[in-house]
């Protein structure tokens, strides 16, 4: 029987330099390749599908949305997306320390791992119990201009945050999401890429606006 003590396990001095080095370049080259990975995921575009009423911001209202959601952020606080899913990359990019969550119907979005939370506007009390004013902010932008949909993605916005709000919509839904969520019109008014029939706007409980200065 071979007896061991303390004193085998120890290396030599530069044997163990050279074991610590070569695990710090293989923690380094495992960073480099995840965030190459998750930058890649980020960059995937996804496009509309007109049967889930996708109906995609254009650029210039998808950097007004991040700045807004960005300034009005502490700089470890959480942002929620619902429904609203081409801010994700852009606000992931510049997010910082900030956690982002998508809430979202189509699972093309699963590639964002677990920042992405299946939800259907449909089921409000599936969200996850601990999820309860866990978001400094929400940013909404319901499927359909339906009171049903709006009052059911109104349970979850009011579920999810701690106060602040950023709902865009269709101007018919304006005066039921005042009564639902205390919100009021901005004067930003958020564009997609392709025209849409309906007049669209921005609301908030909060000077949103003066967010994007
Ligand atoms: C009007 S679009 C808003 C998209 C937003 N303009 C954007 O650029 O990200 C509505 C979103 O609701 C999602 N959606 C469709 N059916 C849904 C459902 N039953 N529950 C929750 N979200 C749904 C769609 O996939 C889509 O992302």
């Amino acid at each position: 029987m071979i007896e061991s003590n303390d004193d085998d396990l120890q290396l030599c001095p530069v044997t163990l330099a050279a074991l610590n080095e070569f695990l710090k370049e293989k923690e380094e080259r495992e960073k480099q390749l995840k965030h190459n990975l998750e930058n890649q995921t980020l960059d995937i575009a996804f496009d509309e599908n007109w049967q889930l009423s996708q109906f995609w911001y254009d650029e210039k209202t998808v950097d007004t949305l991040v700045k807004g959601a960005i300034n009005c952020t502490e700089s470890n606080g959480r942002i929620a997306l619902i429904s609203c899913p081409t801010l994700y990359s852009k606000l992931k990019k510049n997010a910082g320390e900030r956690q982002v969550t998508l809430f979202e119907y189509d699972k093309r979005f699963e590639v964002y791992g677990s920042d992405f939370v299946p939800y259907n506007y449909k089921f409000p009390s599936d969200i996850p119990r601990d999820m309860s004013n866990l978001y400094d902010l929400v940013i909404a932008d319901p499927p359909f201009l339906s009171d049903e949909c709006l009052t059911k993605t109104a349970l979850t916005i009011q579920f999810l945050t701690k106060k602040k709000i950023v709902l865009c919509t269709g101007a018919i839904m304006g005066e039921l999401a005042e009564r639902l969520l205390d919100v009021k019109i901005c004067n930003f008014i958020p564009h997609h890429q392709n025209n849409l029939a309906n007049e669209f706007y921005c609301y908030s409980n909060f000077d949103f606006d003066k967010m994007l200065c």
